[in-house]
């Protein structure tokens, strides 16, 4: 094919002479876009096309430079499709540029949604970050993620990285039996609100083989959350793995069933944490959550929950957070603190923590043990662990 025709009307002929002319599976290709070519348009006929297929598709994307404005891809579609992209997109650096959507890339209502390929989504977030002022100003600019996950069933994202958002990398909302494998996340230490994975109402979603730097979260819980598996994820530089915050609103659901295995976290603020807020409405219970075989490298607080989170003073610490933590277990955790009270486990004393249990936690402050500061909780500690003191 003449790869000089650029004229979009003529790029979606094509387009459509491929969907048209195959049989099983249906590929379709979109390169002769061309080079630094906008997707925008040719992603969405493409998607359009794929979803009114009756059997599986596959849009391929591949190696170049690409660009793209917010995109939203909804189903609910015929048949399975998958987008392999293996080029660089860039959305447009300007964070006012995207008419304030949600997300740079979104799918919603789908079943069998695949995103693979070594393909990188630099939202050029350095501006964005720049102007952010959301730790100050509540009525600040929420500026787009790069990715939103939308009510998506039997669905996974390989490979692929996702680099320098403007806001949170991705984020997962109403989806059941969600995978990331072999994901990147990839933003400076010092990129604001960039959390790298953010889950809220969904089940049974796997974060597997990850590598997550950003400067927000790696991963974090929102309310809704069921069913969750971290494993071989190194996370740093970042805020660590977060259950929460969670309290601040009344109508959130449980958090139940995480699973945080084999992961390592490197230079992060925080290393596995829960957090909820004092003094708010919302009260329903985080139980069965388990970290085990982390190693911690130089992280501030390794080991915490916090039931008086409370950045920026947006609350006051006099009522206690109504949400019950239970059957919390930290085993074979080791490595180094860069504090000495390595493990903070500050519950509410109106439902103080039930069932917390350190097995094997052996980390160590300037080459000596840390040692553990506690509130509301008497955990149960067996193997190498700090004793806790505690201070109610
Ligand atoms: C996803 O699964 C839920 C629960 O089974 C179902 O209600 C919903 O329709 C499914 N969505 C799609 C897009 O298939
Ligand atoms: C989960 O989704 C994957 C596709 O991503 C599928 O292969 C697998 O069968 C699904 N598992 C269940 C329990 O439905
Ligand atoms: C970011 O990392 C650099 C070293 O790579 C370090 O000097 C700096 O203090 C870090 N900044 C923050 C905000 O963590
Ligand atoms: C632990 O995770 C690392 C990746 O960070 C992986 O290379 C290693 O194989 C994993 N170990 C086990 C026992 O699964």
């Amino acid at each position: 094919m003449d790869m000089k025709l650029n004229i979009p009307a003529i790029n979606v002929l094509f387009l459509l002479l491929a969907i048209s002319s195959t049989t099983q599976s249906v590929d379709i290709n979109i390169k002769k876009f061309g080079g630094g070519a906008d997707i925008t348009q040719a992603l969405t006929k493409a998607w359009e096309e794929a979803c009114a297929a009756t059997s599986a598709s596959k849009i391929v994307i591949p190696g170049g430079s690409y660009k793209m404005e917010a995109v939203d891809l909804k189903g609910p579609c015929m048949a399975p499709i998958e987008i392999q992209f293996d080029g660089t997109l860039q959305a447009p650096a300007d964070p006012n540029a995207l008419d304030g959507a949600d997300e740079w890339l979104k799918v919603q209502h789908v079943n069998f949604f695949t995103l693979s390929g070594k393909g990188v989504f630099d939202g050029q977030g350095a501006t964005a970050w720049k102007q952010n002022d959301c730790g100050t100003n509540k009525n600040c600019k929420k500026r787009s993620k790069n990715f939103g996950f939308n009510f998506l069933n039997n669905s996974m994202v390989r490979d692929i990285t996702s680099k320098d958002s403007k806001n949170f990398h991705v984020n997962v909302l109403g989806c059941n039996n969600f995978t990331f494998d072999g994901f990147h996340v990839s933003a400076p230490n010092t990129s604001i609100n960039t959390d790298g994975i953010h889950i809220g109402r969904s089940t049974d979603v796997k974060i597997l083989n990850t590598n997550i730097a950003t400067g927000d979260d790696c991963v974090s819980l929102g309310d809704g959350s069921k069913k969750i598996t971290v494993q071989n994820v190194n996370c740093g530089p970042g805020h660590g793995i977060s259950v929460g915050s969670l309290g601040k609103y009344p109508e959130e659901e449980p958090v139940e069933q995480l699973l945080v295995k084999n992961c390592t976290l490197t230079n992060t603020d925080n290393g596995v944490r829960i957090k909820t807020w004092p003094s708010s409405p919302g009260a329903s219970p985080i139980t069965d959550m388990h970290f085990e075989d982390i190693t911690m490298v130089d992280v501030m607080n390794p080991v915490i929950i916090d039931q008086e989170y409370c950045p920026w003073n947006q609350c006051s610490k006099q009522a206690p957070s109504k949400i019950k933590i239970s059957k919390v277990t930290f085993k074979n955790i080791q490595g180094t603190s860069k504090t000495k009270e390595g493990v903070t486990l500050i519950c509410s004393k109106g439902v103080p923590c039930e069932d917390v249990e350190l097995n094997n936690v052996a980390l160590t402050f300037n080459g000596a043990p840390i040692v553990a500061k506690c509130a509301n909780v008497k955990p149960i500690v067996t193997g190498k662990a700090p004793a806790c003191t505690c201070t109610a």
